[in-house]
């Protein structure tokens, strides 16, 4: 298995262009399912995670061809309605296949996911929503079969649920009549969904606020779509960044899309400059610790915790950094530890308290976010190298992220075995 060693105590400068959103690919992809017609997804990454949404769409019949960073999905052929365990195990996200596979097929037999191991993560928002639909949902050996032609209605989702937000979204396109969605998230990934669903025909209004309306309309045709930047891979390399005192670029991403996050890299006395799609971050004079809490969009992101986390690492004071999105979201502490950090942790919370420096160890990968974390750790040590184990990890979200790091000065390489 191939693992990431890094060498620190370099400054990383220069411009890194960032890749199409992976969390707004992945429902894009299933999106393509409602449609009888090809459609086209530009600016998709090239990662993992997309990789397992193509077998997965693949083993229902539907006919994708992924060529540099232009995708086309040509759903005309569909002719199964199940997603089988072995597939959706690998990855939460195969879930979004539910809700296009129930509206265009009044059927779908998908298995309960895996994916990330942060917390529990359940799917009962996703299911009540479409009970509330009118389906008929059972879960059989380890799979949710859900059946029945859907209606419009008015649901609240109990929590703004990211990934429920877009399932039910998508089952509504096709729906009978009029569904107001209340509590949704508010994501910048939920608007993209939108949009592309409104360029096949749908009829929603109010994605990225929190009531959406959605007028169902009977058939979705083709339609041509270009992926939202990455706005956390934007935000980890903006991190890695600051944390090394250097001075980074990155662009092609939207600055409004990273609210919260931004004003905290500010907070922190790093010197953030927005032009158009580009951001600058520097850290001329040091940096200071923070108090962080996650919240959904428009609040901190969850999926930069960790990176902020290894960051605040090595600044002047203690931070209090709080997950108040999942449970369970801090399996980079452990091996941050192992570099010399000094963390405690009580519940969802963690104090950390600035340390002089870093050094290299061997660590582990266990999530994707918690790996960008080591990486970014990794990159601050002053001495000794760094050595991260299950790569794979960070494969699902960040496209080749040592030849990105390497080309803004980083001492970082990939090694087989
Ligand atoms: C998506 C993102 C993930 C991000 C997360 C929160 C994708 C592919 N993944 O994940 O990177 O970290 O949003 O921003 O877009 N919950 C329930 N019941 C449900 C659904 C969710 O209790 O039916 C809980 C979860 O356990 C979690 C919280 O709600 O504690 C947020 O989850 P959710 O917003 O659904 O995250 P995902 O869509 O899985």
């Amino acid at each position: 298995m191939d693992k990431i060693l890094v060498k620190g105590g370099r400054p990383l400068k220069g411009t890194i262009p960032v890749r199409g959103s992976k969390n707004s690919t992945l429902p894009l992809m299933a999106a393509a399912l409602l449609a009888e017609e090809p459609c086209v997804l530009r600016n998709v990454p090239c990662l993992h995670d997309v990789f397992t949404m193509d077998k997965i769409l693949s083993s229902m019949g539907a006919t994708i061809e992924f060529t540099g960073r232009y995708m086309t999905l040509d759903a005309s052929t569909l002719d199964s309605q199940v997603a089988p365990y072995d597939l959706v195990r690998k990855m939460r996200a195969s879930f979004f296949v539910l809700g296009p596979l129930l509206a265009r097929l009044g059927q779908a037999r998908v298995s309960l996911p895996g994916g990330c191991a942060i917390g529990s993560r359940p799917v009962d928002i996703h299911l009540k929503g479409l009970e509330a639909l009118g389906a008929d949902v059972n879960i059989e050996d380890g799979y949710v079969v859900a059946t029945g032609r859907l209606k419009g209605t008015d649901f609240a989702l109990d929590f703004p649920s990211v990934g429920a937000t877009e399932n039910l979204l998508m089952a509504a396109a096709r729906a009978e009549g009029v569904t107001r969605l209340s509590n949704v998230a508010r994501e910048p990934e939920i608007a993209d969904l939108a949009r592309f669903l409104n360029a096949m025909g749908a009829q929603i209004s109010g994605a990225g606020t929190d009531l959406i309306t959605v007028l169902g309309v009977d058939a979705l045709g083709g339609a041509e779509h270009t992926v939202i930047a990455d706005r956390i891979e934007a935000a980890t390399f903006l991190v890695a960044g600051v944390a090394t005192h250097g001075d980074v670029t990155v662009q092609q991403v939207n600055p409004e899309h990273l609210p919260a996050f931004l004003s905290k890299l500010r907070e922190t006395g790093a010197d953030i400059e927005t032009e158009g799609t580009r951001i600058r971050a520097r850290a001329t004079n040091g940096f200071k610790g923070v108090d962080v809490s996650t919240q959904p969009f428009p609040g901190f992101p969850t999926d930069l915790q960790a990176q902020m986390m290894a960051m605040l690492c090595v600044a002047n004071g203690v931070s209090v950094i709080k997950e108040s999105v999942f449970e369970n979201r801090f399996m980079q502490v452990a091996e941050l530890a192992r570099m010399g950090a000094d963390i405690d942790l009580d519940g969802n919370t963690a104090i950390v308290r600035g340390v002089g420096a870093l050094s290299g160890a061997p660590v582990m990968a266990s999530d994707l976010r918690a790996s960008a974390a080591l990486v970014i750790a990794g990159l601050i040590a002053e001495k000794g190298e760094t050595a991260i184990a299950r790569v794979y990890h960070i494969d699902r979200g960040y496209e080749r992220i040592e030849e990105r790091l390497a080309a803004v000065g980083a001492h970082i390489e990939r090694v087989s075995g």
